[in-house]
């Protein structure tokens, strides 16, 4: 799931605002008026924002280096279905979708469990190299434990699209956890809030690995953990819903997930390395926090904070020192006289923590722009999710291509959010490894018919690839691979098919659910094939062509995301 943003503003923006509220209303500056003067402005229209004016960047040709992967990325929930086939267990996701008075989409999703030979067959015609999907736990162990049993049928099924792949020459990448966790695990042990998920997360790693490791040479033990973590234990509104913990539950669940990560990645090289020689890393969402005045060194410590809180909150401890980021111990744990509410590592914890990845995979999708403010007001994505980030407040460039929907921040193209991301990251990070990037896309609302010349789309990864192919050739960044968000429109979630990020549209009212290739999976194949834009080539010819178009508001029209997007608003 890529959207955290839009999934924040647009679904649970008032509890979140509501729960927000109750921890930083003793916060509430002393000049209302201020405060009042600068919310009346946000909502006069963005017109009176301060644009970041970041340069539109020329297109360069150029090609990516040999080995290379080019795929597209998918998760388990999203396109598997066949949710209690075969012996698999109940996810939380699953469990989530069946009560009442939702529509359990999930159940069939895209049927990728049947139509895995399908699915392989679209990312060879594609000219894929790679694909990224993720392996349901419950599906292996449907109680989440080895004393559980294994599934032998769950087993077979990865088997299958794994040799699949192989045989159409495509590297998995291989996700262990996108957040369907096995349901019993959160009934009887809490999930996440039990530090004994850590043992029961690498027995399930290590099963991945001697299952699947001679022939899965790359390996993500998490997806995004801070957008499960923060709606699904912090704010409550996505499962396993567990309401109200803002203040503490939400890091004690980091601290959790992030050990897990680590015994993951020291079971891998302590058992498996030396005979499957492959990688365990990690996926984090990546959205870039961009100063809105470049020469204010306030705006720009904000939006390093921002960073911090969002990104460094996993980063920090697992490329950086071992630790949670300076900022987060600061804000968070104040000056030390309440008991620490960000949980506080060990120094034989931290040298366990620290290093403990081979690659980075980012997901990079787009930007927020921040700049320094003690006021509540306007209320925004920090104050609402993030409230105990002080001193920062976002809001968008008025001047970056957008949806039709501008409402939902998630439509604001910026390609540039790629490299400024690579170049922190790489600034930032001690531990020096490779990135891939392992998502980006672009949605656009379910239309009547479906318009499959989807020109927001080809632009989309016209300017991003292009981005990353900047990243490489100027800035000399270690990218080894781009995934696309997704290979097909898919079930978002709470949302289901209303949201569309596929490259090939999916017929959610054929029973067969056929899928058909939008123009942008002809656009994304011609880019693989050829390694990036070489020049002379003709999709290159086309981008430069399409440049400055794709840098106006003009070809997104057709994007926009839907209100009632988020689960908790069904
Ligand atoms: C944590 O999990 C263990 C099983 O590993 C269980 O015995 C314990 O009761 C759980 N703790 C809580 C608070 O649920
Ligand atoms: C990883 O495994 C190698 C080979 O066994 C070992 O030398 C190294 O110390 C391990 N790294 C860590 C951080 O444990
Ligand atoms: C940006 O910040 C600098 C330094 O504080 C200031 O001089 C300048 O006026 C600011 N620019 C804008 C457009 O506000
Ligand atoms: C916010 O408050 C802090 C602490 O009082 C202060 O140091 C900082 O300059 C303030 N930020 C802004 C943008 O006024
Ligand atoms: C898609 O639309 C663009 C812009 O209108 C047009 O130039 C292009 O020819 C169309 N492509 C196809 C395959 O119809
Ligand atoms: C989707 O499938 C239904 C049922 O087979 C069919 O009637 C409809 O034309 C299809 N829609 C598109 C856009 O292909
Ligand atoms: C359903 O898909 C299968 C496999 O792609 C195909 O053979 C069959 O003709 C399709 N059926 C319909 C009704 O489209």
């Amino acid at each position: 799931m890529p959207k955290t943003r839009e999934m924040l503003f647009v679904g649970f923006f008032l509890l979140a605002a509501a729960v927000a509220h109750s921890e930083i209303c003793t916060d509430l500056p002393e000049d209302i008026s201020a405060e009042a003067r600068e919310y009346s402005q946000h909502v006069q229209g963005i017109s009176k924002r301060q644009p970041s004016s970041y340069p539109k960047e020329p297109f360069i040709s150029g090609t990516v280096p040999p080995g290379f992967l080019w795929g597209t990325s998918t998760a388990a929930y999203q396109v598997e279905g066949g949710w209690n086939t075969d012996g698999k267990g109940e996810s939380i996701w699953d469990h989530y979708a069946h009560r009442s008075g939702r529509t359990p989409w999930g159940d069939t999703a895209t049927d990728s469990y049947h139509k895995y030979a399908t699915d392989v067959q679209l990312g060879a015609d594609m000219g894929m190299t790679a694909y990224r999907f993720s392996i349901s736990w419950p599906r292996l162990l449907p109680d989440g434990t080895l004393a559980g049993g294994v599934n032998q049928a769950g087993v077979d099924y990865y088997n299958k699209l794994i040799d699949e792949l192989i045989a159409h020459k495509m590297e998995p990448l291989v996700t262990m956890y996108h957040w369907d966790l096995p349901q019993a695990l959160q009934t009887k042990y809490g999930g996440w809030t039990n530090e004994s998920m850590v043992d029961y997360f690498n027995d399930y790693a290590t099963l991945c690995y001697q299952k699947f490791g001679d022939r899965v040479k790359r390996w993500a033990t998490f997806n995004e953990p801070w957008s499960f973590i923060v709606p699904g234990y912090g704010l409550g509104v996505s499962p396993p819903q567990m309401l109200f913990g803002m203040r503490r539950r939400q890091y004690e669940v980091a601290h959790v997930v992030i050990k897990a990560h680590a015994r993951a990645w020291h079971t891998y090289n302590d058992t498996f390395r030396a005979q499957q020689g492959g990688e365990v890393g990690i996926v984090l969402g990546a959205p870039w926090g961009q100063p809105r005045n470049t020469s204010d060194p306030r705006d720009v410590q904000a939006a390093d904070n921002f960073e911090q809180f969002f990104l460094g909150w996993f980063a920090n401890p697992i490329y950086g020192n071992g630790d949670y980021p300076d900022a987060m111990k600061q804000m968070i744990n104040g000056d030390g006289t309440e008991k620490p509410r960000l949980p506080v590592f060990t120094e034989a914890e931290k040298a366990y923590v620290r290093g403990a990845a081979d690659f980075a995979g980012l997901n990079m999708y787009s930007a927020y722009l921040i700049y320094a403010s003690n006021h509540t007001l306007p209320l925004d994505f920090i104050s609402a999710v993030i409230p105990d980030l002080k001193g920062a407040k976002d809001t968008e460039d008025p001047t970056w291509p957008h949806g039709s929907s501008s409402s939902t921040v998630l439509s604001y193209v910026v390609p540039w959010n790629i490299r400024e991301q690579l170049r922190y990251f790489s600034e930032k990070y001690s531990h020096k490894v490779p990135f891939y990037i392992t998502e980006t896309g672009i949605s656009e609302k379910e239309q009547f018919p479906p318009n499959m010349n989807d020109t927001w789309r080809q632009c989309y990864y016209m300017l991003y690839v292009d981005e990353a192919i900047r990243a490489i050739k100027l800035d000399g960044r270690d990218v080894r691979g781009f995934f696309a968000w997704t290979l097909m429109d898919n079930i978002e979630w709470g949302s289901g098919h209303s949201v569309r990020l596929g490259l090939h549209y999916t017929n959610f009212s054929d029973p067969n659910l056929t899928r058909t290739p939008r123009v942008s999976a002809k656009l994304y194949g011609d880019i693989a094939r050829s390694g990036g834009f070489p020049e002379g080539a003709a999709h290159s010819k086309h981008t430069q062509e399409w440049w400055d178009w794709c840098h106006t508001m003009e070809p997104y029209k057709g994007t926009g995301t839907g209100a009632g997007w988020y689960p908790g608003m069904h």
